[in-house]
């Protein structure tokens, strides 16, 4: 939802900001702009279009300004044009603002403004806030740090904004509220950005903001101050990810390198929490009485959403507490019955997502106790939850979440088995093999990927010429089987559907005719025959079939059968997703798609 990227040293700033764009740009990429402060004032350039456009334009090239700041674009308020794009300035061209996040009040505050002759050029919310800035400045004789601090206090909604003024040509100020933004220590020169991987190749030194925290930079120098503009100290936070994690590594595509990068970021998942016939150890997660509580909730979006009903398997199998997943968009509006009994996970890969960040605040403010799940160190998930625990995934980069979720499930299965120690539900046996199963799913991942990468991209140039495809499964595989009809649909424009295999005879049947593709996951013995009742249904009904299974099929009349290890049914999604990843990426491919940048999507949805 909209990168931003700023830069403040003794660098020519241009080759920073577009560098740090063009590792944001899965962030947004309908259009994308950048400024410096130069001898003669603002320069402003932006374009319609990719980052490459931008680049393409040759005023790019006379920029020489240390201080800038830039922006990649996701529409919300305003079609995507040049003259929606940021940075946008005030009318009188002396404040800059990049912007990401939604002002909902901004018809009030254009109003206010138009009332005080300002004009408008775009049809976007930001816009009012450079001319807010110049008019709090302009009138009150405030500084710079107060005009922008009575502008923000105007704003309401969502907003990571990084401003320059050519009346204060070595200064920049940023600010965020609800939106992400990390600010990276270099030597003598200060980094801001959305996400910390786009700034790893300069630093691993990082600034975290709280919610309308400010930052007043000059080259290296920052001062931080409070939403009551009183001085504040920050320490800096060390990120482990080291450069090279967020950069192609000889792959194609990012999603094909994070695919591959499953077995490692199992792994750094599994970590140091599980070791051989020892106790499953979470320090960070000794909640107290854990007895007293009486109900578990997932809340998520996407792809951390499917990995909650996988995990839903595991709460109940293991710890017998009734388990709800919901979607967080959901959860956040109809007033769901939780209280102090009830323990509520938020799973977030980005742990910027602003719908489960506000389910996150309501839950609290119910009385549960909140635990937060996420990739990324420091995130604002993490900050606002009672306990926080992370997967360690690495940087994840293509906007179909492939390792994540993987991780998420691993992570959450620990919890499961964690609690289940201390709540003494079920018996050492059963865990210890769970354990056993957990510990050695990075092999078996590599495993499923070597052995069945020929066939599947044999089977994507079929697909790929497909209109609708299904996916079916029971249990945990019906899990995974929404997992794997997303990733088609989302990078290959597929229509595809999730049924629970048994639910397909009360509708969706009546869609199977000749020719169709039916993917089924099959990895639960006690569920085989009827699972496989209903994958004949579709035969008779002239359906192709695509098998995802370990087990021994009492006969092989299928289409495609992908064979993956055998390990526990509650963690087997950990597997079986693989094969439907590598599915909807080569489909992709043969269809000449942007893999990891489909259209409309963004990796991080800070808007709600
Ligand atoms: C977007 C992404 C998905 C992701 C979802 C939730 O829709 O495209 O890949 O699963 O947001 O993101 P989060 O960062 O909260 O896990």
């Amino acid at each position: 939802m909209c990168g931003i990227v700023g830069y403040s040293g003794e660098k020519l700033a241009k080759p920073i900001l577009v560098n740090g764009l063009l590792k944001l740009e899965y962030r947004g990429y309908d259009s994308a702009g950048i400024s410096t402060i130069e001898s003669n004032g603002i320069s402003n350039i932006k374009v319609k279009g990719r980052v490459k456009a931008l680049e393409d334009i040759p005023e790019i090239n006379t920029l020489s300004g240390t201080i800038g700041i830039a922006h990649t674009r996701w529409a919300t308020h305003g079609k995507p044009s040049t003259v929606n794009s940021h940075p946008h300035l005030d009318n009188s061209k002396s404040f800059a603002v990049v912007h990401n996040g939604i002002i909902e009040n901004y018809a009030e505050l254009r109003k206010f403004l138009t009332d005080n002759e300002y004009v408008f050029a775009s049809q976007t919310d930001t816009e009012v806030v450079p001319n807010l800035i110049h008019y709090y400045y302009d009138t009150n004789n405030y500084s710079f740090l107060e005009a922008v601090q009575k502008a923000c206090n105007d704003l309401k909604g969502s907003f990571a904004l990084e401003i320059i003024s050519s009346l204060f040509p070595d200064t920049m100020i940023v600010v965020r509220k609800d939106s992400p933004l990390v600010i990276g220590k270099g030597n003598g020169e200060t980094y801001i950005s959305s996400d910390i991987p786009a700034l790893l190749s300069f630093t691993k030194d990082f600034y975290l903001l709280n919610d309308l925290e400010y930052a007043v930079i000059k080259k290296g120098e920052i001062e931080f101050y409070n939403k009551d503009l009183e001085p504040i100290k920050k320490d800096v936070k060390t990120m482990e990810w080291d450069a090279s994690s967020a950069e192609k590594d000889g792959y194609e595509d990012y999603m094909l390198k994070e695919i591959h990068e499953q077995p490692r970021a199992v792994r750094e998942t599994v970590g140091s929490h599980l070791r051989k016939n020892m106790p499953c150890e979470f320090d960070e997660l000794n909640i107290p009485h854990l007895r007293d509580y009486s109900q578990i909730y997932i809340v998520a979006c996407g792809t951390a959403m499917h990995a909650g009903l996988v995990a839903k398997n595991l709460f109940e199998k293991l710890c017998h507490l009734p388990t709800f997943v919901d979607i967080a968009s959901e959860f956040r509006y109809r007033d769901p019955i939780i209280g102090k009994e009830t323990l509520a996970i938020f799973v977030s890969q980005s742990g910027e997502t602003a719908d489960t960040i506000a389910a996150l605040k309501l839950a609290k403010a119910k009385g549960a106790t909140t635990i937060a799940i996420s990739n990324v160190i420091g995130s604002s998930i993490t900050r606002e939850a009672d306990y926080y625990t992370y997967t360690h995934a690495g940087p994840e980069i293509a906007v179909a979440s492939t390792k994540a979720y993987t991780s998420q499930i691993v992570l959450l299965s620990m919890i499961a088995i964690f609690f289940a120690e201390r709540l003494r539900t079920v018996g050492n046996d059963v865990l210890d093999n769970i354990k056993n199963e957990i510990m050695q799913l990075p092999e078996k991942v590599t495993t499923v990927i070597e052995k069945n990468k020929p066939q599947i991209e044999k089977l994507a140039k079929t697909i790929s010429k497909e209109k609708d495809v299904f996916f079916i499964g029971r249990g945990p595989d019906y899990n995974v089987a929404q997992e794997g009809s997303l990733k088609l649909k989302e990078i290959s424009y597929i229509h595809s559907e999730a049924y629970a295999a048994g639910e397909l005879k009360h509708g969706t049947i009546a869609l199977i005719e000749n020719g169709i593709t039916v993917v089924a996951i099959m990895t639960d013995e006690a569920l085989m025959e009827k699972t496989i009742s209903n994958i004949q249904e579709v035969i008779t009904r002239g359906a192709k079939t695509v098998v995802v299974t370990n087990l021994e099929l009492p006969n092989k009349k299928y289409d495609y059968i992908f064979e993956i290890p055998k390990t526990s049914s509650l963690i087997s999604p950990v597997l079986s997703v693989i094969p439907l990843q590598l599915l909807a990426y080569y489909v992709s491919k043969e269809k000449g798609l942007d893999v990891d940048k489909p259209r409309n999507l963004a990796k991080s949805v800070t808007v709600e």
